[in-house]
């Protein structure tokens, strides 16, 4: 948006900077057109006069020896006059071509000049004088036709820079009119645009905020670029910040409120649950019990068992028991708890549907958890990966460090049925099963205690192609892996 504003402002700025500058031009041109056409004036005024005094002095020439003869002195003054005009000509600055003819015409005058010089000094012979008066004439009447021609080139070239100078001035006043028109048009036309580019997305933003206001948290800004585009991303993720926290409250009040129930529950079902397991268990060792009786007391003691193992299950995941750190070793936590599953049938080398395990710890370094807690979240994973592959399979148990030490990750693989992609996301919720006997509990409390530990534990399947969970736990020193 800023870039928009510069760069609209930017062309304003061209155009009439642009304009103003070509209407300096032109009126600087104008004025030297006008100062030109002032001294062509100048110059035709000068030449009329001039040929004002030529003709004075025919005149002076024509009337001498008749009773209109002027005097002798105003005669001389008009000759003088003459050649003052001619004189005057030289004071200004001119092309060579127009100082060659100016000189042509000063000779002219000059030779004027001589012939009435004698003519008013020639007394003795009648007809000499007629001659001298007379060539004096012709002089007279050539010049005269020399400076009338001149007059009428100048008269040309006078009309022709008026008609310039009138264009340029028809000109300016055109592109000064267009500017005049321009500048509101562009005013309004950017105006608009930088008011439509801000108000447009600022609509947007008021309409998303009455809209997350209003509770609804998963509308999104969409649509706005620039500096609005940021603004947009950083309300959505705001949004989606709110949404997060409103959920993680709502899960938090609805755990306080399980846990509360489930332990008055857990009270009033263990004593009765005591009582009938012991009452099965003394009905069991009856000896006129029949056997069928008998069979049936043990499956009802075995499901009031299951009962028993939900019930805590269950008060677990609603209370989870506060964690007692300490350094724990991980390869040796993980060597205990496989050394469980020793002597279990499905790991026997000849088991049919065996399993085989292999062991892939390096060196890592300790990490602060609590042992048990980090034994039991084992233990399910291992027990989940065992009933992933009742045809048998690989589980692999890996050690390793990460992020240059400062983490330890213990992976769980196996060789199973995998998890379906529209199952994977479920499975760290409680309840989610897909096993006919199962509680759903297990990996929900394994991922709080491992989230109670400030690690994380995530999972990766391709249905068909194995499972792996892998435990993220930060190092409680730095350290390096090696096999072990
Ligand atoms: N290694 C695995 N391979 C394939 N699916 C798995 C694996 N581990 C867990 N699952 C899936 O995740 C679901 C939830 O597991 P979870 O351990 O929470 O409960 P459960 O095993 O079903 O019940 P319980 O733990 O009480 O026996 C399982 O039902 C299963 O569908
Ligand atoms: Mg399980």
């Amino acid at each position: 948006m800023k870039t928009k504003i510069i760069a609209g402002l930017a062309i304003y700025a061209v155009i009439f900077f642009g304009g103003g500058l070509y209407v300096l031009h032109l009126i600087g041109s104008t004025t030297s057109r006008l100062d030109n056409l002032i001294m062509l004036h100048q110059v035709e005024i000068l030449r009329e006069h001039y040929l004002i005094q030529i003709r004075r002095v025919q005149t002076d020439l024509a009337v001498r020896d008749t009773r209109f003869q002027r005097g002798f002195d105003a005669m001389v003054s008009h000759v003088l006059a003459m050649e003052r005009f001619i004189e005057t000509c030289f004071d200004c600055h001119h092309t060579p071509q127009v100082e060659t003819r100016l000189t042509a015409l000063q000779d002219h005058t000059r030779t004027y000049e001589e012939a009435i010089s004698r003519v008013m000094t020639v007394r003795a012979n009648e007809s000499r004088l007629a001659f001298e008066k007379d060539s004096a004439f012709q002089i007279g009447e050539r010049l005269t036709d020399e400076v009338s021609e001149m007059i009428a080139l100048t008269g040309a070239r006078l009309e022709a820079s008026t008609q310039k100078a009138l264009a340029t001035i028809r000109t300016t006043t055109l592109v000064l009119l267009v500017l005049l028109a321009l500048g509101p048009v562009v005013s309004i036309a950017l105006g608009f645009i930088l008011v439509r580019g801000i108000t447009r997305p600022l609509g947007v933003l008021l309409e998303s905020t009455r809209r997350v206001t209003a509770g609804d948290l998963e509308h999104r800004v969409r649509g706005l670029t620039y500096e609005f585009g940021e603004l947009g991303d950083a309300f959505n993720a705001m949004a989606r910040s709110i949404k997060e926290q409103m959920t993680e409250r709502q899960r938090a009040e609805q755990m306080a409120m399980l846990g509360r129930l489930s332990a008055g529950l857990a009270h009033e079902i263990k004593n009765p649950l005591a009582g009938i397991k012991l009452a099965m268990e003394v009905m069991a060792g009856e000896e006129s019990l029949s056997e069928e009786n008998r069979e049936i007391a043990h499956k009802v003691r075995a499901e009031v068992g299951r009962v028993e193992v939900l019930m805590k299950s269950f008060l677990t995941f609603a209370r989870p028991p506060r964690p007692q750190p300490a350094e724990v070793d991980v390869r040796a936590m993980i060597d205990s708890c496989l050394s469980l599953y020793s002597r279990s049938p499905r790991l026997a080398p000849d088991a049919p549907n065996g399993i085989r395990l292999v062991r892939d710890l390096w060196d890592v370094p300790t990490v602060t958890a609590d042992p048990a807690q980090l034994e039991q979240v084992l233990v399910n994973l291992i027990l989940n990966a065992f009933e992933a592959m009742p045809a048998g399979g690989t589980l692999t148990v890996r050690a390793s460090s990460a992020g240059g030490g400062s983490a330890v990750t213990i992976e769980v693989r196996d060789t199973g049925k995998g998890i379906a992609p529209e199952n994977l996301g479920k499975i760290f919720e409680p309840f989610f099963t897909t096993k006919p006997k199962g509680t759903g509990l297990g990996l929900a409390i394994s991922k709080q205690l491992i989230d109670q530990q400030g690690g994380d534990l995530t999972a990766e399947s391709e249905a068909g192609d194995g499972t792996v969970f892998r435990i993220s736990l930060p190092a409680a020193s730095p350290g390096s892996g090696s096999p072990a």
